[in-house]
């Protein structure tokens, strides 16, 4: 089965996924009977691009890394100049939404999804945003035109969690979740506790590429928050926005705080976790002092995991441990965008 693809939002992530896509592409026709091309592609500032014979991805990818427009690339008889003309004129089956994220609204996103479900695709995106402001309506949207609306790649980067949830644990109630989900603030406090200060360590996570020029999403927890909200809005059925957690980051933690923690043989760790309280929940991201039984005492460096409570099982724990070459950035969040695209057509 062919399948047209269309990327909105063609950064990190959604080049990372280009590249898996044409890596794997023998393996994808020889083990599932997929092939795909890529019919329209929409940017911020590089321009967009709608070709129904298909986009081609290597050119697509050159000019985008010379910091050059990609709408030379358009072989269409009307104009397209926004992503939501990409998504009306590309006619694809298949949409990834790579934007920015925007923690307040989910704004251009929420949109950008809602317009290829009418338009009759399936989409997948790791846009946290999509899901803290738009999960209900989304899901539903996506129903009722039977098509897929997936996210997997919002929390731990790729690795399977709604996926698992979903497939795994029929009719289980998730009544709490606690662990470490910001691999930047993990690596800052890993590394203050090899000595570093805390604008060293920023300035080496802004240098490997896994925190931004301004680093204030992940080291005050907005990050961190957002995934708590996304986690307990789709796990826990319980609607969440970001600015409902209660948050507090890591700038109040002091060398000398980590130096004492460590003497006493303890870590300071940016602990997200969220509790059923009643009808409600109660969600927190903040900074905790763990003693060396914890299992989130031996996360180091951009290692994260969580663990979960349900009514039905022991205590269910996913940690994704720091490897050499593998950052927990683009390339494992593309991973994310590719399992789900193949699982909702194969
Ligand atoms: N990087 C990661 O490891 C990671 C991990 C998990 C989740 N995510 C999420 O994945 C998404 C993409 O992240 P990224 O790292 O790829 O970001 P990025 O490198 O900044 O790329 C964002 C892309 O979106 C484009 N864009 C901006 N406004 C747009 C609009 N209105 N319509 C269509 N495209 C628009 C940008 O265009 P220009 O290039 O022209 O500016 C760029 O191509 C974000 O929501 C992020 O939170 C990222």
């Amino acid at each position: 089965m062919h399948y047209k693809l269309a990327f909105i939002g063609f950064g990190n992530v959604a080049r990372s996924l280009a590249r898996l896509l044409m890596r794997k592409q023998s393996a994808l026709e020889r083990d599932y009977g997929i092939t795909f091309s890529v019919t329209g592609i929409a940017t911020g500032r590089h321009g967009c691009a709608v070709n129904p014979n298909g986009i081609d991805l290597n050119k697509a990818l050159a000019l985008m890394e010379s910091g050059q427009s990609i709408a030379s690339m358009t072989n269409y008889h009307l104009p397209i100049t926004s992503s939501l003309d990409v998504i009306q004129h590309s006619s694809a089956d298949f949409m990834f939404e790579n934007s920015p994220v925007n923690y307040e609204t989910g704004q251009p996103a929420i949109a950008h999804v809602r317009a290829a479900l009418n338009a009759g695709m399936h989409v997948s995106t790791a846009n946290k945003g999509t899901v803290v402001h738009g999960y209900r309506e989304l899901t539903a949207l996506a129903e009722s035109k039977g098509k897929v609306f997936r996210f997997e790649s919002t929390v731990l980067g790729g690795t399977p969690l709604f996926a698992t949830f979903r497939e795994a644990f029929p009719a289980a109630e998730l009544q709490s979740f606690k662990g470490i989900i910001n691999a930047t603030t993990n690596i800052i406090l890993s590394r203050m506790e090899e000595g570093e200060t805390f604008d060293e360590a920023v300035k080496y996570c802004q240098s490997i590429g896994i925190a931004e020029t301004d680093p204030s999403g992940d080291v005050d927890g907005w990050d961190a928050s957002i995934k708590v909200a996304a986690l307990a809005t789709v796990l826990m059925n319980k609607p969440l926005k970001p600015q409902q957690v209660d948050r507090t980051g890591i700038r109040g933690i002091t060398p000398e705080m980590v130096k004492q923690a460590k003497a006493e043989g303890k870590r300071w760790k940016l602990v997200a976790s969220a509790e059923r309280d009643g009808d409600s929940v109660r969600a927190r991201v903040a900074p905790e002092l763990v003693e060396a039984s914890s299992p989130l005492y031996g996360m180091m460096g951009s290692s994260t995991g969580l663990t979960f409570r349900t009514d039905v099982l022991p205590d269910y724990s996913v940690s994704v441990s720091e490897r050499p070459g593998m950052k927990g950035g683009p390339d494992e969040t593309a991973y994310g965008l590719f399992a789900d695209f193949i699982n909702a057509v194969k």
